[in-house]
């Protein structure tokens, strides 16, 4: 018998090398690199053997048939609208996230959802006496379930090839093992290895199949990145366990649109979706205090309002503090220095917080405005004008540049009872007015504040 050997794989985009690394030179990642064992006969390296073979196929764009594959709606509409408009046949789709965030409750809904299609649930973390408890705690009609309590991957593949379901639920990834693969389950090979063997066989026999992730503490799913680039679909389930709403992002969705979220409270029969998670976000807005702006984010195809607060207070000593949460720092920066530029606001020997309400994080330039309005805000300690929204992408000459569906954004601030809207002078003059609701154009980040302080 051959000597085992060992590699080293970084554990966040699976590079390897033959010895430990500090610091991986593919990602960057720093101290990412763990021993693995290197294993003569890994599925991967066989399958490049028999495709050398003659039995290879070519077609022409005609002979492609596409007739069009009917998604299953799962009945639960945030989870539908996540995932592109329902689960789509063939497809793989990842569920990452915290333990204990709901995702098993999440798949176990989605069985009870899928009512006319044959689901196998594969668990390799618990009991089927505890899915089941789980299950009827849920209540709905899951006589379209089927359970499996395994790990061997070679044993599960198996199982779905004679049962033939139209849904296969891994639950979860870093409990299965290819008895090839001489790495434990949860490594990066196994995950790895595991994760391509599942995503053939979805290509194969057409069941969707969902796999389950923990994501590690540094938020990365499953570790490797690898694993993100091989799937359909990403989803991210986040929430604290604290709080009872938990919100569903995509990060890839071949099949939809990313960033695109769906928004639930868990409750004592699972997951209840949040139809409208604006009024959520604004609940606990403070009213009258300083520092408080409501922008209208896109997520997805979803406009949603948000609180956004800053507070702004002088330095007591040393190096002021900036700090961003639910925003990206760098662009806070930028804001800061377009402020201190263009409005001749002296920041320096302020500290500044800002802070995104509810949770939420966005990347959505469109809330640049608000941010902005809310730090000027805090900084001269006058209140906004509670009764609008604010919108616009800030440039770094103080322009306001226009953003995209400023009719869904305001159409949002028009249901939640808001009475004006301040959006990019450019969008003004293409959607005209609105009869509910009174438009404000601002074109530069000082016109655009001083509509609402
Ligand atoms: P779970 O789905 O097992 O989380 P994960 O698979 O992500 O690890 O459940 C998460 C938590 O939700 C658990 O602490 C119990 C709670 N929970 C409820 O509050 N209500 C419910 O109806 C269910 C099923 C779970
Ligand atoms: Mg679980």
């Amino acid at each position: 018998m051959a000597k085992k050997r060992t590699k080293y794989v970084c554990t966040s985009c699976g590079a390897t090398s033959p010895r430990w690394l500090g610091k991986c030179p593919n990602c960057d990642a720093w101290e990412s690199y763990v021993e693995e064992m290197v294993t003569s006969a890994e599925p991967s390296k066989a399958r490049g053997a028999r495709s050398g073979s003659t039995g290879v196929r070519v077609s022409t764009l005609e002979e492609v048939s596409v007739e069009e594959t009917s998604r299953m709606a799962t009945g639960i509409n945030e989870f539908d609208r996540v995932l592109g408009g329902g689960v789509m046949p063939g497809s793989i789709v990842l569920v990452g996230g915290d333990p204990g965030v709901g995702k098993s409750t999440l798949m176990a809904q989605m069985c009870a959802g899928l009512r006319q299609m044959p689901v196998l649930y594969i668990t390799g973390e618990e009991s089927l006496r505890q899915v089941k408890l789980r299950a009827t705690r849920i209540g709905g009609d899951t006589s379209n379930l089927r359970l499996m309590a395994e790990t061997n991957l070679e044993l599960i593949i198996d199982a779905i090839r004679r049962e033939s379901p139209g849904v296969v639920i891994v639950d979860s990834i870093q409990t299965v093992y290819h008895p090839q693969i001489e790495s434990a389950p949860g490594s990066v090979s196994q995950v790895r290895e595991c994760t391509a063997m599942l995503m053939r066989l979805a290509k194969e026999e057409g069941p969707a199949v969902f796999v389950v992730g923990h994501v590690t503490k540094e938020g990365a799913i499953a570790g490797p990145k690898v694993m993100e680039h091989m799937v359909d679909t990403v989803l991210q389930f986040e929430g604290e366990r604290t709080h009872l709403d938990r919100i569903l992002r995509t990060t890839k969705n071949r099949y939809g649109s990313t960033n695109e979220i769906g928004v639930f409270e868990m409750g004592e029969k699972g997951l209840e979706e949040v139809a409208n998670p604006s009024a959520l976000f604004l609940s606990e807005r403070s009213y009258g205090a300083s520092g408080s702006a409501v922008a209208a984010t896109m997520e997805g195809t979803r406009p949603i309002l948000v609180e956004t607060q800053a507070l702004v207070t002088s330095t007591s000593y040393g190096v002021p503090q900036r700090s961003a949460t639910g925003f990206d720092y760098k662009r806070l920066q930028m804001i800061l220095a377009v402020i201190q530029k263009r409005m001749g606001l002296r920041l320096g020997e302020h500290d500044v917080f800002v802070n995104i309400a509810g949770g939420v994080r966005v990347d959505d330039p469109a809330v640049d405005l608000a941010v902005a309005t809310a730090i000027v805000s805090s900084f001269r300690d006058i209140p906004v004008d509670s009764s609008t929204v604010l919108v616009g992408e800030i440039g770094l000459g103080g322009e306001i540049r226009g953003v995209a569906h400023v009719p869904l954004r305001v159409a949002e601030a028009a249901k939640l009872g808001f009475e004006g809207i301040v959006v990019p002078t450019v969008n003004l003059k293409k959607i005209g007015s609105n009869p509910k609701l009174n438009l404000v154009g601002a074109a530069t980040v000082l016109e655009g504040v001083n509509a609402v302080l």
